[in-house]
């Protein structure tokens, strides 16, 4: 997979993606990782990507002159045509199923805005897609993009030590994980269920099947709810 991501700040990712998963998955070229800074494509001598928005109103707004031709010289380096997102809280919200969907992909572009926001010509002339990483207003798109990277690579066949663990994670089934555990056997006076110590797997894919239904049950009954909703 190759993932382009435009942005005005290419240093917030340095640290991120030379850590733990990502890093193994762009060492083991599983993914490929562009970096490109949409302030090259300025014309001025400021470096200028931003301005007032029409109309009036506080902040400063993303120009489009910049990000059209940024987005223009990056899908001329690939053959494919990559699928465009644009990180917006107006998009529709990111969650597992698409993180799914996008990990099917060959390629993404990532478009991170900064200050107000984008032009809305950005928006329309790129027909892009929109998503959100909740309703919340970050700073910048730079970490949206990385939530979006990071669920992604994790799922390509290869990133994770153990293929299963990806499976059984909270939201792959639509239910939250069950509970887990680890050594030691008893921690401040708090024992691990004898049935983990059984060594009956049948028994605990049962118990854990259970766990995770009651805690969603408790914790996140929504999520079942969009189960029904959806079948
Ligand atoms: C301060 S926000 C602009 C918010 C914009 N004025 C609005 O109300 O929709 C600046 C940039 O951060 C990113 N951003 C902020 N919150 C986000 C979220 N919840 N999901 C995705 N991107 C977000 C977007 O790229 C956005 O263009």
């Amino acid at each position: 997979m190759r993932i382009d991501v435009l942005t005005l700040f290419p240093q917030v990712f340095e640290s991120p993606l030379n850590c733990s998963i990502l890093k193994r998955a762009r060492e083991k070229s599983l993914v490929e990782i562009v970096l490109t800074d949409i302030r090259d494509f300025t014309t001025d001598n400021y470096r200028k990507v931003d301005d007032k928005p029409y109309g009036g109103g506080p902040g400063m707004v993303m120009m489009p002159g910049p990000v059209f031709d940024c987005f223009e010289y990056v899908r001329g380096l690939s053959t494919e045509e990559g699928r465009v997102i644009l990180l917006t809280p107006q998009g529709q919200k990111f969650n597992q199923a698409k993180a799914v969907e996008l990990s099917k992909e060959n390629s993404l572009i990532l478009i991170a805005g900064k200050y107000e926001g984008f032009d809305e010509r950005i928006r329309s002339g790129l027909g892009a897609e929109q998503i959100s990483i909740g309703d919340y207003i970050l700073s910048g798109g730079e970490l949206p993009v990385l939530v979006i990277i990071d669920a992604v690579v994790r799922l390509l066949d290869g990133a994770l030590g153990d293929e299963d663990s990806a499976k059984d994670d909270s939201f792959s089934e639509g239910l939250l994980e069950y509970p887990q555990y680890t050594r030691p056997e008893i921690f401040r006076g708090m024992k691990v269920p004898d049935i983990l110590l059984s060594g009956d797997h049948a028994k605990i894919a049962v118990w854990r099947r259970q766990q995770a239904l009651e805690r969603t049950k408790k914790w996140r009954p929504d999520l079942l709810k969009d189960e029904k909703n959806e079948n």
